[in-house]
């Protein structure tokens, strides 16, 4: 559920037309709907209440936006990182440092130190290398680092292979065979306070049983780390859920999520701990576009529409569909291929597709753009960052400007032994 909707034959955010955000601030443009953010935050969390303790640590790499992650913080949410970059962005919105989790297979030592400075809540060690390393840094600063041990659990999440990291070949945890022996290494380890296993085996997940599967398979792992003397007060369970990008696509609700877990964990004595990006985002943005141009084709109409790949990547990446809407529909579709205008054909973000029909110049909606949207923009053709705004009611206001072609530029040098 969402508050982008028609009024009077005009799409809007809540209370504010699309078209007034376009004319002000230009496209393309990602519009996000505060109540739409609040409400996914409190279902999920509310569904989540049924388990004796759990603590949510949105997944920031999902939407680091500073106004989106303010709204989550006052909603209880902690954040999962992945760079110091983002703990910086979660302490910016007024996240507490102890609810923040820092996972990522390549930490530095650099942001490893940074972190333990902030006072950073955990930290999701991908191997025993990464453990020794931030157990020196700890001693060095006279700090102990509360971890987690991620597991690989070698289990197929069905999804993409782009975003499949819990079987055995991805870079992600240390194998599952091997982890009772790190964890306990790692324990005895000074500097170190071991208290968690984490997983995470991929994002857009269609069905519960393969994260349950994980979760059995982890569960037995931490009864076994503790059968050998060796303490797990934590379990973090990651991420993962998906959400529907297409009419008719059925995913996991949070309550059933909820009972599974329950089901799952009922015995298992510890706080758990969630990363949940794409669920509590992916509804929460539209990126609006403008039409530059219909081109006739070979076979079909190519609609030419001013976002690129640079703006949303998932379809060039993934292959992924974003549903496509016009913001003043009249009620006559067509069917045309959409692109963008970079110069490589991956810049095409549907084929071949049944959508309203549009004409230059008209606004047009990429749907469900919340998640992995704005988050993973660039510059790719000298193009300008995506501009950021978020609506709340009838008021909005933009919470991140579109950075020009000519910042960039002025950020760049040219030595005078080229001149
Ligand atoms: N925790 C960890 C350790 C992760 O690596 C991720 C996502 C999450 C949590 C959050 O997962 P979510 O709940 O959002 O599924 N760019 C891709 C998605 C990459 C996800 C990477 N890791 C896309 O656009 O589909």
């Amino acid at each position: 559920m969402d508050h982008f909707h028609q009024v009077a034959g005009v799409l809007h955010a809540e209370d504010v037309p699309l078209p007034r955000i376009a004319a002000e601030v230009g496209t393309p443009v990602y519009v996000y709907s505060r109540a739409t953010l609040t409400r996914h935050a409190r279902v999920f969390r509310d569904a989540l209440s049924v388990l004796p303790s759990a603590r949510i640590a949105f997944a920031v790499k999902s939407n680091p936006n500073l106004a989106v992650l303010k709204v989550l913080a006052a909603e209880g949410y902690g954040a999962d990182v992945v760079s110091v970059g983002e703990m910086e962005r979660a302490l910016a919105a007024g996240m507490a440092p102890d609810s923040i989790v820092f996972s990522g297979v390549g930490k530095t030592e650099a942001e490893m130190a940074r972190a333990l400075e902030a006072g950073c809540g955990q930290f999701n060690l991908e191997s025993e290398e990464e453990g020794l390393e931030l157990a020196e840094i700890a001693r060095r600063l006279g700090k102990t680092a509360a971890c987690a041990l991620r597991v690989n659990p070698d289990v197929d999440a069905g999804t993409h292979g782009k975003i499949s990291t819990g079987k055995a070949e991805n870079k992600f945890g240390v194998p599952y065979d091997r982890a009772a022996a790190i964890y306990a290494r790692l324990s005895q380890t000074e500097g170190l306070q071991m208290r968690a296993l984490a997983l995470h085996i991929g994002s857009q997940l269609s069905k519960l049983e393969p994260l349950e599967a994980a979760f059995t398979k982890v569960g037995a792992l931490m009864q076994d780390i503790r059968a050998a003397g060796y303490s797990v007060t934590h379990m973090d369970l990651g991420g993962g859920i998906g959400v529907p990008y297409k009419a008719g696509e059925v995913f996991p609700q949070p309550e059933e999520y909820a009972a599974m877990v329950a089901r799952v964990t009922g015995n298992w004595g510890v706080t758990l701990m969630f990363e949940p990006g794409r669920v509590i985002t992916g509804n929460t943005g539209v990126l609006v576009t403008r039409v530059v141009r219909v081109k006739e084709g070979a076979t079909n109409p190519w609609v030419v529409v001013d976002a690129a790949m640079n703006d949303l990547a998932r379809p060039a990446l993934y292959d992924a569909w974003h549903d496509f809407a016009a913001v003043e529909p009249t009620g006559e579709t067509f069917t045309a291929n959409i692109v963008g205008p970079i110069c490589e054909s991956s810049d095409t973000f549907a084929m071949a597709r049944e959508i309203d029909s549009v004409k230059r110049g008209d606004l047009a909606v990429f749907r469900t753009a919340g998640a992995y949207g704005a988050t993973m923009a660039n510059t790719y053709n000298s193009r300008p960052l995506v501009p950021e705004v978020m609506v709340d009611g009838d008021k909005w206001a933009v919470v991140a400007d579109r950075i020009e072609p000519a910042t960039i530029l002025a950020a760049e040098r040219v030595p005078d032994w080229l001149a």
